[in-house]
Order: C-alpha cells, then sequence, then structure tokens
C-alpha cells in the first residue's frame, strides 16, 4: 500500500487554536503524517480567536454556503482553508459563525455538542463535496468522536466513502460529549438503535466517547499505561465496558515532542540558549525566570515550576495540604502558570502572600512564560490524578528541568525514579496519590538537588532521553495501515 489519504478532525490544533496538548499532538500529527508522504487533510472550527489571528484564508469554492439541519435547528457553513508556516499543505476550518464566533473554543452553553457535531457533519459533507475519499477518518476525544456514527448512518449510502475508515484517539477520557437521547435523530437515526448504548438511552442521554469506541474501527489513546488504566476503574470513568467489548482492545502510542519548538539549544523564546553540560546557560534562564515572577535571587535555592491547566485532573488538591508545610520546612521557591478553576487560582494567590519571593504564580494563558519555566526551573512539578500521556514532563526532560510526577499514565511511561546507587532513572516518581507521597517526593527531589554532582548526573540523564516524533509516527502508521488493509 502506497501514501494514504489521511483525514484529521481535532478541536484544537497548533498554531491555531490551543488550550492544551490536544493542540501540540494534533498539529504535530498533521506535520508528521506529511512527511511521511500521505495524503493529509487537516479540519478544525474557525474560532473567534483563529479569525482574528495572523492567517491568510482561502475561500473554498467547492464547499460554500451549505445548509445543515441538527434537528430543528438550520445552519449554514462554509470552508475556508489557511497554510501554516513551514507547510505547502492547506488546513481546513469550518467557518459557521453562529457555532463558532464566540468567545472560547470550548464553552458551557447548552449548544455544546451541537456545535461540535456540526463541526463533525461538516468535515464529511467537505469530503464529499471536494471528492476526497480518506482511507482513514482519525477522529481526536468526544468532540469528533460521533464520525463513525454518521459514516454508518447518515452517510452509509454514500459511494465515495465505501472503503473509508475510522481510527478514534482518546487524549481525555474525563471528557465524554454528553447530550440529550433526542439528539438520536439529528444523528440519524432512532433512539433504539442498537449503536447506542441502552443504559445510556434508558437514562435519557448519549455519550458521544462511547458511541465512538463502539462504532469506531480502531481506538487508540495517547500512552501504553493509560491504555490499560482505562479498562478498569477508576479511571476508565464509565468507558472500560465499551472499551473492553472491543475483540482489538485499544492501542496505547505515546505522543511524541515536537523538538523544534521544545529544546533549550535552539527554543525559539529563549535568548539564552543551552544544552547538557552548559551549566552557566541552564543557571542564566533560572536567574531570569526568577527576575520575571519576583522571586529571591539565590541559585542555591531549588526553583521548581508547574505549567497546567487548573483542572482537578492535574493533582492540585494533593498541593493544599502538601505544599505550605513543604514551603515552612524548606527553603525552596515555586513559578507557577496557570489558569482554570477559581479556587485553584485563589488557593496559588494565597500561597504568593502567604511566601513572598518564593512563590510566584501567574494566573492566565502565556506561551512565553511556559516556555521561561521549562527553561528556568530545577525541577517540575506534575501530580497529576490521572494523565493520558502529559508533554510537559517530556519537555522538562530535555531542559535539564527534573520532572516529579505521579506514576500513572503517560507520566509512568516517560519518566524513571532515580536511583542514586546506580546513578540511573530520569525524575523523582511517587506512586501513591495522597499529599505525604507528594510531600516526599518534594523533598527527595530536594536532597538530590542539594548535592550539585548528583543533580548534574540527574540533569544529563535526562537531557539524554528522546521522545521524538518519529518512532511514534511509525506506530500510527503501522497502525492506520493495517485498519486500511483490513477492508
Ligand atoms: P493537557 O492537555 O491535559 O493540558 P499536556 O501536558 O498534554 O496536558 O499539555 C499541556 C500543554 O498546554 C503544554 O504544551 C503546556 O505547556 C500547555 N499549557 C498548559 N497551560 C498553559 C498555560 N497556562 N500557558 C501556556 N501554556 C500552557
Ligand atoms: C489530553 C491529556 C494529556 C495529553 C494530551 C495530548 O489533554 O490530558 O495527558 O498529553 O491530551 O494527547
Amino acid at each position: 500500500m502506497g501514501a494514504l489519504k489521511l483525514c484529521i478532525l481535532a478541536s484544537e490544533m497548533m498554531p491555531f487554536a490551543k488550550t492544551g496538548g490536544l493542540a501540540d499532538v494534533a498539529g504535530a500529527l498533521v506535520r508528521e503524517f506529511g512527511s511521511l508522504g500521505h495524503d493529509v487533510r487537516a479540519f478544525m472550527p474557525l474560532y473567534r480567536s483563529v479569525r482574528s489571528g495572523p492567517w491568510e484564508f482561502s475561500e473554498v469554492p467547492a464547499v460554500s454556503a451549505v445548509a445543515m439541519a441538527i434537528g430543528d435547528a438550520r445552519y449554514e457553513f462554509s470552508l475556508r482553508s489557511a497554510v501554516r508556516s513551514g507547510s505547502d499543505r492547506p488546513v481546513y476550518f469550518v467557518d459557521c459563525p453562529r457555532m463558532f464566533d464566540r468567545g472560547a473554543v470550548y464553552t458551557n452553553d447548552a449548544d455544546e455538542y451541537r456545535r461540535f457535531l456540526l463541526f463533525t457533519r461538516a468535515v464529511i459533507e467537505s469530503c464529499r463535496r471536494l471528492g476526497f475519499a480518506p482511507d482513514i477518518f482519525h477522529c481526536n476525544d468526544w468532540h469528533t468522536a460521533l464520525l463513525p456514527l454518521l459514516l454508518k448512518s447518515d452517510y452509509a449510502g454514500n459511494r465515495l466513502f465505501l472503503d473509508s475508515r475510522t481510527v478514534l484517539t482518546i487524549h481525555n477520557i474525563g471528557y465524554q460529549g454528553i447530550m440529550p437521547a433526542a439528539a438520536a435523530g439529528a444523528l440519524g437515526l432512532a433512539p433504539g438503535d442498537a449503536r447506542f448504548d441502552a443504559a445510556d438511552m434508558a437514562h435519557g442521554v448519549i455519550n458521544a466517547l462511547k458511541t465512538g469506541i463502539r462504532c469506531a474501527d480502531a481506538v487508540t489513546t495517547v500512552s501504553p499505561t493509560y491504555a490499560r488504566e482505562i479498562l478498569a476503574e477508576p479511571l476508565g470513568m464509565g468507558m472500560q465496558d465499551a472499551l473492553r467489548a472491543r475483540a482489538d482492545g485499544v492501542t496505547g502510542i505515546l505522543n511524541g515532542v515536537d523538538y523544534d519548538q521544545w529544546d533549550p539549544r535552539h527554543d525559539p523564546y529563549l535568548s539564552v540558549h543551552f544544552g547538557a553540560g552548559d551549566w552557566d546557560g541552564k543557571a542564566a534562564n533560572k536567574r531570569a525566570l526568577l527576575a520575571a515572577s519576583g522571586l529571591e535571587s539565590d541559585p542555591a535555592v531549588p526553583l521548581i515550576g508547574m505549567v497546567s491547566r487548573l483542572t482537578e485532573q492535574k493533582g492540585l488538591d494533593l498541593l493544599y495540604e502538601a505544599l505550605p508545610s513543604f514551603l515552612e520546612r524548606r527553603n525552596c521557591a515555586f513559578a507557577i502558570l496557570g489558569d482554570g478553576e477559581a479556587r485553584y487560582v485563589q488557593f496559588f494567590e494565597s500561597l504568593t502572600r502567604e511566601f513572598p519571593g518564593r512563590v510566584g504564580f501567574h494566573c492566565g494563558y502565556d506561551e512565553a512564560k511556559a516556555h521561561a519555566i521549562e527553561a528556568g526551573s530545577d525541577a517540575f512539578l506534575m501530580p497529576s490524578r490521572y494523565e493520558p500521556c502529559g508533554l510537559n514532563q517530556m519537555y522538562s526532560l530535555r531542559y535539564g528541568t527534573i520532572p516529579i510526577v505521579h506514576k500513572t499514565g503517560g507520566l509512568a511511561d516517560s519518566v524513571v525514579h532515580f536511583d542514586s546507587a546506580t546513578g540511573i532513572g530520569t525524575g523523582c516518581v511517587f506512586n501513591d496519590y495522597d499529599a505525604a507521597a507528594v510531600a516526599w517526593a518534594l523533598n527527595t527531589a530536594a536532597d538530590w538537588f542539594a548535592d550539585a554532582r548528583v543533580w548534574r548526573r540527574l540533569m544529563r540523564n535526562a537531557m539524554g532521553e528522546d521522545f521524538s516524533w518519529g518512532r511514534r509516527i511509525a506506530e500510527y502508521d503501522t497502525l492506520f495501515r493495517r485498519v486500511a488493509g483490513a477492508r
């Protein structure tokens, strides 16, 4: 089989829109599959923030002012395209201002499920009008998880897609896309259709992610450990039975890192670059971060960074207890960047008041600051309750910024606990999900830091790791070819 025709759909994609790692990964998949020689068509919604961005959009005449009904409501969409720098392939944008001209990428609006249902149907409809018959439709997370069903219902009679197959990648099982059972009609099916989960239907809901798991030709997730964890509670979060019912299971493929963006030797956001062994360069970045964060400047004090969506997933509840007592006992500093739930914002703000000069908190989304924290911190804390893959721990390794992580999902697959007797290992890994384990990990890392020889060994180990996309994309390629070939 030669080159594949791939249609990749995602609700966010770098460099156009990003709220988390999905954007980095979707953007990387499009680039990497393209460089393997596949014919890749990528689709995302034209959000307000994208429309007002620095992109030049072109009309796509074949897909203009297309009427689309979802239940009783009527919508209209057009397709636009834009080319990202360094690429010769356009990315397609579904332009439906009624749905996507809103203040945020994701909303709590009552029609949230309709926004992504419209997007997903618009992608299929666009492929039809463009005469593009993908070998694989690659869906990502709940937003696009209804595509496999739509191909088998609304579009079942369409000859163009007769040979198309579907792959669903789960980036985060905590978001499932719950919609009222009445949405069945909008999906072209009767509520009693066997493709819906009967128990969900009895409760009056359709679960987009579960429907995708039941209907897709293959299901993947973003690390081998998470692929095992989601087969049972608690981390299956209700999806475990649907996953276990699949004869082919769920394949875990670890995400890769875009080292063009995330490598201290040429990071576009840093003014001082450094590599392994260049401890002066690392120290200069630490000084810059301390100054920018309003922290006391003492190189002997370990500086711990965090960059995170502030949600329950990220293990922040453990810090209520662990951080104040750790800060009281040990001379450490924290540089924290994040945005999200108010209770966590308040907690970090109160920490900055309680420990002035030792805790810096920047509330908001700031790409440059994220890079500065990776480069300038000594260690990086990710106490996630669960983590499908996680990117920042892999970024941290390359910056010699030692990850302190909970042993779960992709964190378990990318960080090896350091053994000072053998000198092997790349970070500090704690097993139990509780405040005492976080405190233990922070203290252990601080002890290692106090011994410059040990710490430099750890930094060298970390910086020698390689999580580039090459191997990962080969795994996707093998899977896609298998799925496409099995028809
Ligand atoms: P998740 O997708 O669950 O948020 P990941 O670790 O996969 O977790 O990816 C998070 C990505 O989002 C990283 O690239 C990280 O640098 C970025 N990020 C998260 N919060 C912020 C923020 N407040 N400002 C800038 N970048 C952020
Ligand atoms: C999700 C997960 C994160 C993963 C990212 C990209 O948002 O929370 O662990 O790295 O998707 O796959």
